[in-house]
């Protein structure tokens, strides 16, 4: 549809819209071609705007933070929805944050206010409301664990409402608005720890660093403040001046080999590698691969394939793909393909992309 008539379909839901915006520049992989845009400040014009695009049978791609998002170099045919409210309450030992927030602006705002619980979660790119979508995890913690619940408008009826999280399938990685686009999310509500004292701590490397035993708590600001050097030294902490950050943070999720074939993987690392350290952890229906691990085994190391390349593995962890400044999406898709074609010959497990690929396949 002609920009004209997009700008005078949504000229009373509240939205700001702009004509061929690079979504480069809303994506932290820095690639994606053009698109019109519509800006939604607040929750009700996010609603309006949703519904009226819908109506009108407008493909509409709904993009927050742009942090878990690989787009096609041709862009997106339709109308992307930017969801740019960022309202945020704290009260009592409750956080009510719009699904545009940024999600450390309210990580820093609890811990701040002295509740503990989300500190692990800390330096994660993106907004509040993708965090549910799907069940963002770090360092021994995922959303699921403290959301209590989450605003969606339903696409299909256009009803809005609050759902608990026994109704959201939540995963390792997943939940049911990962793969469907009929719910929209518009909030989130987390019920924190009071005491300010951090969630127990699960996952070694951190509580190595903070010389706490496993299972231990410590006050939430202390474990907020080592999560973020521990993300930054892998990257994973968004900076605009290394294009080691340049990336979708994980690109792909760590396999999960269901039980009856764990011997079998762990026969093809010892003779491929002849190092079965492999780490692995557990997981509802099988053991959990580390994918950075078996990345680099597989061959490809920190960097791969070279300074030259456009599209790297980041220099700090294998897991993320990263553009070095003049990456396009066909880059990136080339270079995910290579590390998961290797990984299969070499161990036989499919590693599953997790950013949401928008007019490319890998
Ligand atoms: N490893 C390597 N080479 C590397 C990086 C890692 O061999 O370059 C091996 C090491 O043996 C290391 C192991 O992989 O001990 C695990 O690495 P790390 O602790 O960095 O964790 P991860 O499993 O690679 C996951 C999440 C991250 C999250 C970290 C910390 C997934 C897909 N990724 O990474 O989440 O921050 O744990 O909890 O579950 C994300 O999802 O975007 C993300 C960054």
């Amino acid at each position: 549809m002609p920009f004209d008539e997009v700008s005078e379909l949504l000229a009373a839901t509240g939205a700001r819209v702009r004509n061929s915006v690079r979504l480069a520049e809303l994506t932290t992989l820095r690639v994606g071609g053009p698109a019109t845009v519509a800006e939604c400040a607040t929750t009700d014009a996010l609603v309006a705007t949703v519904r009226t695009l819908d109506t009108a049978g407008i493909p509409v791609l709904l993009l927050a933070g742009g942090s878990n998002l690989l787009i096609s170099d041709a862009g997106f045919g339709g109308v992307v929805v930017r969801i740019a409210t960022d309202d945020m309450r704290i009260d009592a030992d409750r956080v009510v944050a719009d699904a545009g927030a940024n999600w450390d602006a309210v990580v820093a705002a609890t811990v701040e206010a002295g509740l503990g619980g989300l500190e692990c979660l800390s330096g994660i790119p993106g907004s509040a409301g993708a965090t549910p979508v799907q069940n963002v995890g770090a360092y021994g913690v995922e959303v699921a664990q403290l959301l209590r619940r989450v605003r969606l408008l339903d696409r299909a009826s256009g009803e809005e409402r609050w759902v608990e999280p026994d109704e959201l399938g939540f995963g390792y990685r997943t939940s049911v608005l990962k793969h469907s686009d009929r719910p929209v999310v518009l909030g989130v509500e987390f019920a924190l720890r009071s005491d300010g004292s951090s969630a127990p701590l699960r996952y070694r490397e951190l509580y190595q660093a903070l010389g706490a035993e496993e299972g231990r708590s410590r006050p939430a600001a202390e474990v907020r403040a080592t999560v973020l050097r521990l993300r930054a030294g892998k990257g994973m902490v968004l900076d605009s001046g290394d294009h080691d950050t340049w990336s979708a943070g994980s690109f792909f999720t760590n396999p999960v080999v269901p039980s009856d074939r764990e011997a079998e993987v762990r026969a093809a690392i010892a003779e491929h590698v002849g190092d079965i350290t492999v780490p692995v952890y557990p997981a509802a229906d099988g053991v959990k691969f580390s994918a950075g691990w078996l990345i680099e085994r597989a061959g490809f190391a920190k960097g791969f394939p070279g300074p030259q390349a456009p599209a790297r593995l980041s220099t700090k962890h294998t897991l993320a793909l990263t553009n070095r400044g003049s990456a396009t999406a066909a880059d990136l898709v080339e270079l995910a393909r290579t590390v998961r074609d290797g990984v299969a010959e070499r161990f036989g497990i499919r590693l599953e992309p997790e950013p949401v690929t928008v007019g490319v396949t890998l």
